[in-house]
């Protein structure tokens, strides 16, 4: 038995894209919100250095354009980075107003951070290193006592209901297998990334791709898979990841050095230690390689503990005694440029299927996203996306009769979630090639059914589904990365190491062919 319910719009994800969209919407429609685990389980929560924002009288919008620009490789969207930058000072003073409230001096004033590739000061932070918390706590304080949103955890999202190019809800599953349709005149992806998808990450582990698969499946077209940031500096302890430390410990003075004290990052590249995340990462990389382990200077900040209590406590747990000076990193996967292809009101190729935040992909980060432009970019394309709706009529919409198809159900052999991050990380990590990515292809073809265009979720369980769904996602970052051959910001080629100018601003699209088509 299929419950079915009705609702304005649909938000999946509970990310600050996903917040701040609801907020807004709230005004004019009723909003539910399906987060596939715990509201506070999302990679906003873990955001830790900040919100990048030309707030201070010494910066001007331009500047942070041009930053944005020169990190990203010049492959972003240029429009799309103008409303970014431009909106983001107007709209951060608003949350500001709102009660929203970001670390300030004994004066009174904003105490601005600074991050790699940034010109000048302009990170916004709140509890030191605690601002995605902050934010998300923030917003989801409002949502609590908004009667138009209702959150709805532990849901499965298994696909997007999509007729003649047309999305008009979703079919999901509880945690105790039962389904339910829900219908809805407007349905907005923001399920975030796929950092997960990678043994070594920053990312909540139930973040996977499921947004990127579920626009696949629909129908959407997908862009730039291929770009996936590396953060270079994940706290690394007895061979394992075990968090995020910011990229504004380097911003308050912490450099990168060996075991014996060399500086790693000095003649690498003009910003050293600053220097866009690809190619810090890259260069950590290539040490990790030869055998060493790479440690963040920190003796020279003071109060270290008072400016990041998180990553305090986050060494504490772990064993790692800060009194020594040294913190022991290694890069990891953290953030997917590419995404559900939309502009910059959120429109996906499907009629009223929207994607915001990371699984969306506006272009505004280019090859490679600045440091603090993500949240920055969940609060102002959410609220482009929500301005857009608020113009739309919400009256009854035409429900569509849903046919029951002849998809298959069939017995899938699936590998363990571990592989696949295993693979991934090998194969499609930091460096790839083309022998390495056809490789990767080659085992994920394995345990992907050729016919999956007509192959029936329905059956399987809520692992099953996330397994399956990683798979599909692993597969299109691994084949797009095959096909494009140079190197430009996070997507490096050893087999092609230059960038290459008839590769400029070009973009591979993918688009799953529906057998009626
Ligand atoms: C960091 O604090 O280094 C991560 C924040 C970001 O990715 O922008």
């Amino acid at each position: 038995m299929t419950d079915r319910h009705i609702a304005d719009v649909v938000i999946i994800g509970s990310g600050i894209a996903a917040l701040v969209a609801a907020d807004r919407l709230s005004y004019h429609k009723n909003v539910i919100i399906i987060t596939k685990s715990k509201k506070e389980n999302s990679n906003s929560c873990r955001a830790q250095g900040g919100v990048a924002a030309a707030i201070s009288r010494n910066d001007h919008w331009t500047n942070h354009f041009s930053d944005t620009m020169v990190a990203g490789n010049f492959h972003n969207d240029e429009e799309a980075v103008e409303t970014l930058v431009q909106r983001g000072p107007e709209l951060l003073r608003a949350l500001i107003d709102k009660g929203m409230s970001f670390d300030k001096d004994a004066r009174g004033h904003l105490v601005l951070g600074q991050e790699g590739a940034h010109g000048i000061r302009r990170i916004l932070h709140a509890g030191g290193d605690a601002t995605g918390k902050a934010l998300v706590d923030f917003m989801l304080n409002r949502l609590r006592i908004n009667p138009k949103v209702k959150i709805i955890e532990n849901m499965l999202v298994v696909d997007l209901l999509v007729e003649e190019n047309h999305c008009f809800g979703i079919k999901v599953k509880t945690n105790s297998g039962r389904s339910k349709i829900i219908y809805s005149r407007d349905t907005i992806l923001a399920a975030g990334g796929s950092g997960g998808l990678y043994s070594f990450t920053s990312n909540d582990p139930t973040v996977t791709g499921d947004g990127l698969v579920l626009a696949y499946r629909a129908g959407a077209n997908l862009v730039d898979l291929e770009f996936v940031q590396f953060h270079p500096t994940l706290l690394y302890v007895n061979g394992e990841v075990k968090g995020l430390i910011s990229e504004a410990v380097r911003g308050e003075g912490a450099v990168l050095i060996t075991e014996g004290g060399k500086r790693l990052m000095h003649g690498i590249h003009p910003l050293e230690d600053l220097a866009p995340r690809d190619v810090v990462a890259r260069e950590i990389n290539r040490a990790v390689l030869n055998g060493e382990q790479i440690f963040l200077d920190i003796s020279m900040i003071k109060d270290f503990k008072k400016r990041f209590p998180t990553i305090t406590e986050l060494c504490v747990e772990n064993g790692v005694d800060l009194t020594a000076g040294r913190i022991p990193v290694v890069p990891g996967a953290h953030f997917h440029m590419g995404g559900v292809e939309v502009n910059q009101q959120g429109q996906t190729s499907v009629e009223h299927l929207y994607a915001i935040g990371e699984v969306a992909c506006t272009g505004v980060h280019g090859a490679n996203r600045l440091a603090s432009n993500s949240l920055l970019e969940g609060i102002v394309f959410a609220t482009e996306l929500a301005e857009h709706l608020a113009f739309e009529r919400s009256e009854v919409f035409d429900i569509p009769t849903i046919e029951s198809d002849d998809k298959t159900c069939k017995e899938l052999h699936l590998p363990e979630e571990e592989e696949i991050k295993t693979v991934m990380m090998k194969y499609v990590g930091i460096i790839r090639d083309k022998t390495s990515l056809q490789t990767a292809i080659e085992w994920l073809e394995r345990y992907l059914p050729s016919e999956d265009k007509n192959f029936d979720l329905d059956a399987l369980t809520h692992e099953q589904i996330g397994v399956y769904n990683m798979l599909q996602a692993a597969w299109l970052i691994t084949t797009s990365a095959l096909m494009r051959e140079e190197s430009r910001g996070g997507h490096y080629r050893s087999d092609f190491p230059e960038e290459e100018t008839n590769w400029t601003k070009k973009k591979i699209v993918r688009k799953l062919i529906k057998n009626n088509e």
